[in-house]
């Protein structure tokens, strides 16, 4: 990691990966592949599409679409996933290490987030592709919320650890697990005191955004994501973790474009679009407590590592100077997209990469 000037007006670092986002499919794939491939170069795709990745079949032929989205001259890799369901056989499993394009695994818990309704209902239907993949190294990307009505919303990262992760752990000790962006200081206290099989990512708007961000003043739908932002002392948390030296949480910045219409309404879907200035927004966090020589090993290393790959070989830069957000980008049918910090102007630039 180099830092420019003595004002530190230019950091420079290894090129950085997203380990968790969702670009969609069809005519999605126009607006939300250049914006992760300006910034990462590789990222794991999300597969809760409608119907859900749920082959290597399917996650070969999403990835070909996306490839074909890439802009000419930038190398970008989509790194896939299955979507983990009660059906989930060890062949699939196979099938999809062999084929080589799946990285992992998702497990959403059904019903707890965008597109979870094929989603398991019981962990211990999937016992044969968990220990498949415990076998293979197949990392296992958990959406660490239960779906019980009793539990409050605030409360279900929490509980989750409790009830489904941990007894999870017990069973396949050598099964990588990646908890997604995480939320609270129990999540980051857990991942931090586990063993080097488990890791977690971290969003840009977990990092700099407490709920009441989402609520104060009135009621912002842009911050509504899955799970739901906590209260400061968790963002604190996160914040620690994610500039902590211990190699577990690294970038994920979970962008999820949602139309605006759909966000803006009596029931607003969950995710915040960030996909186009995430690096700017995760430097902003990372400035924010003066740990900016922190971010490389975040962005651009931990990941690779946790997932076995190579980090990349060239490099991106950020300028310490300002840039105003458009307001909305065009997206599906007319309608709009509208990143989260519309308007906004943030203190970072993201400069093109620099040695593609
Ligand atoms: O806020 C979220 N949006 N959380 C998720 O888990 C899913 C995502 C989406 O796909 O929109
Ligand atoms: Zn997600």
């Amino acid at each position: 990691m180099v830092f420019f000037g003595t004002f530190m007006n230019s950091i420079e670092l290894i090129a950085p990966d997203d380990w968790h986002i969702h670009l969609r499919d069809d005519a999605a794939l126009r607006v939300t592949v250049p914006h992760a491939a300006r910034q990462f170069a590789r990222a794991i795709v999300m597969p809760n599409l409608k119907p859900p990745v749920t082959t290597a079949a399917q996650a070969r032929a999403y990835a070909e679409r996306i490839l074909a989205h890439v802009p000419a001259g930038v190398d970008f890799q989509p790194l896939m996933t299955l979507y983990l369901t009660d059906k989930t056989s060890a062949q699939d499993i196979q099938d999809a290490v062999n084929d080589g394009w799946v990285k992992a695994v998702k497990l959403y818990p059904a019903g707890a987030t965008t597109n979870s309704d094929a989603g398991v209902t019981d962990l211990a239907r999937c016992a044969v592709a968990l220990e498949k993949m415990q076998d293979l190294g197949l990392p296992l990307l958990v959406h660490g919320e239960v779906t019980d009505a009793q539990i409050d919303i605030f409360d279900r990262e929490a509980v989750f650890i409790e009830r489904v992760l941990k007894p999870l752990r017990a069973q396949y000790p050598r099964l990588k697990i990646v908890m997604e962006h995480i939320t609270t200081a129990q999540a980051a206290e857990y991942v931090a005191q586990a063993d080097a099989y488990t890791a977690a990512t971290i969003t840009a708007h977990h990092l700099l955004y407490n709920r009441n961000a989402m609520l104060v003043g009135g009621v912002r739908p842009h911050y509504y994501c899955l799970p739901i932002l906590k209260r400061e002392s968790h963002r604190q948390a996160l914040l620690k973790a994610a500039i902590s030296d211990s190699g577990k949480f690294f970038l994920g910045t979970d962008s999820a474009p949602h139309a605006q219409d759909t966000k803006e309404t009596a029931c607003g879907c969950a995710g915040c679009y960030t996909a186009s200035h995430a690096l700017e927004l995760y430097a902003t966090a990372f400035a924010s407590v003066n740990a900016l020589d922190k971010l490389e090993a975040f962005a651009s290393i931990n990941g690779a590592k946790f997932y076995g790959l190579s980090v990349n070989t060239h490099t991106v830069r950020l300028n310490a100077s300002p840039q105003t957000l458009p307001s909305a980008f065009d997206y599906l049918d007319g309608a709009q997209l509208v990143p989260l910090n519309a308007g906004e102007t943030l203190a970072w630039t993201f400069q093109e990469a620099l040695d593609r």
